[in-house]
């Protein structure tokens, strides 16, 4: 229930942003499954996200989409580089509609952090045998020639011409999102990748435009939002994922952060996520420690400074926390990820939780219905046993 007798739950207040309507706050964080096919998502994507839109979440991102094959982590991740992927994404994007979510697409490039085996097999390397089994390795690209560990090859520095085609490939994953019935499109330049290696001192050691100084290390990130936005509606929203503090050895700061999220906005982005960390490491390596929250006191801060929505995430797991977030205007939206492999009910439970009279419309009719009956027969059984 919430405090302030019971003031109605700003969680589940419907949000606007642009012209793209959400039935509440709560949004399915991206979260990468290892389980593509050619790069194009199959039954289980249709499934996973499915149940998120079944559970009653506003908004439900995919993961993170590759802009280009040779983008992907794996050869088991998702991407969205031709034709037939486009058809795809529509039937996962056509069922969450129709079962009131907001279908978003959050897509990237995964640089030099590309040509690995899953995470079961601890992101090791691709080698040549791996063609064997159909996985060959293929050279990475990255804004400087820099090795991300000692067992991993060095990625090759992009050319101007290069950088030019990467902006495009960015443009044309756009267009085809927007194609699969996508309704919010996310960039993503956090987690250590592409646009990441472009923006961190640690990995950007460019001597050219697009290199040294902060404005030319922000240069990449501006120009592929400014195409984003050109081809994206102008009545639909764009977000952009950012890592607001670098990995180990951080040298990206949350002052710079906070410019790129002003210079962004100027470009048309409407939310900032706040997420930490991936420069260099293992992209689990703790550089923010790990408490309930721990990158809201980012949200914030972009949220105050650059005077924009922003998206709080990082174990959110608790209705009462997310709500507060929200009142003390820490965020506009609440993103969560494991919670909900563990609960994709969660929406409606925290519904429930806050005080929502009608939180079991949340779930399909077809369940809402039963339940309703349930709890029918279980207010008289209670109402009977108190006599
Ligand atoms: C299985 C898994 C896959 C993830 N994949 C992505 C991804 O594709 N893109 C992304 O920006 N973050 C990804 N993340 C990070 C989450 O979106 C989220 O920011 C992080 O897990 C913290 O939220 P949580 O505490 O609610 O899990 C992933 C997280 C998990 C657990």
């Amino acid at each position: 229930m919430t405090d302030a007798a019971s003031a109605p739950s700003l969680l589940f207040t419907p949000i606007r942003l642009r012209q793209v309507s959400a039935r509440n706050r709560v949004v399915v964080s991206p979260m990468c499954q290892y389980a593509s096919e050619d790069g194009g998502p199959t039954d289980f994507h249709l499934v996973h996200l499915g149940k998120f839109a079944l559970g009653g979440a506003g908004i439900v991102f995919c993961e993170e989409t590759s802009v280009d094959e040779c983008g992907r982590k794996s050869h088991q991740c998702a991407g969205i580089y031709n034709a037939r992927h486009v058809t795809q994404y529509r039937r996962i994007n056509d069922f969450l509609r129709a079962h009131g979510a907001v279908p978003a697409m959050q897509i990237g490039h995964s640089g030099r952090k590309g040509s690995v085996a899953s995470p079961w097999e601890a992101y090791r390397p691709l080698a040549p045998q791996d063609a064997a089994r159909g996985m060959p390795p293929w050279q990475t690209i990255s804004a400087s020639a820099i090795a991300p560990d000692e067992r991993t090859p060095p990625p090759r520095a992009l050319d101007r011409c290069e950088l030019s085609q990467v902006v495009a490939s960015w443009r044309e994953a756009a267009l085809r999102s927007l194609d699969a019935g996508y309704d919010i499109i996310e960039v993503h330049a956090a987690h250590g990748y592409l646009i990441h290696q472009f923006l961190s001192p640690l990995v950007n050691q460019r001597t050219d435009a697009y290199g040294g100084d902060l404005g030319g290390r922000m240069r990449l990130c501006l120009e592929i939002i400014e195409a984003v936005r050109a081809v994206w509606p102008q009545d639909q929203p764009v977000f952009l994922r950012v890592s607001a503090v670098d990995g180990l050895n951080s040298r990206w700061s949350m002052d710079d952060t906070v410019e790129l999220a002003r210079a962004a906005k100027e470009r048309g982005i409407d939310v900032v996520t706040t997420s930490s960390g991936g420069i260099n490491g293992p992209g689990t390596a703790t550089l923010v420690p790990r408490r309930p929250g721990y990158h809201v006191a980012y949200a914030e801060r972009v949220r105050r400074e650059a005077r924009m929505m922003t998206l709080a995430v990082g174990l959110i797991t608790e209705p009462d926390q997310a709500e507060a977030i929200l009142r003390e205007g820490q965020a506009d939206l609440i993103g969560l990820a494991r919670e909900l492999l563990w609960n994709p009910n969660w929406p409606a439970h925290a519904a429930k939780a806050l005080g929502v009279p009608d939180h079991l419309d949340l779930l399909p009719s077809g369940y809402a219905w039963w339940l309703k009956r349930r709890d029918a027969i279980r207010e008289v059984t209670r109402a009977a046993g108190q006599a």
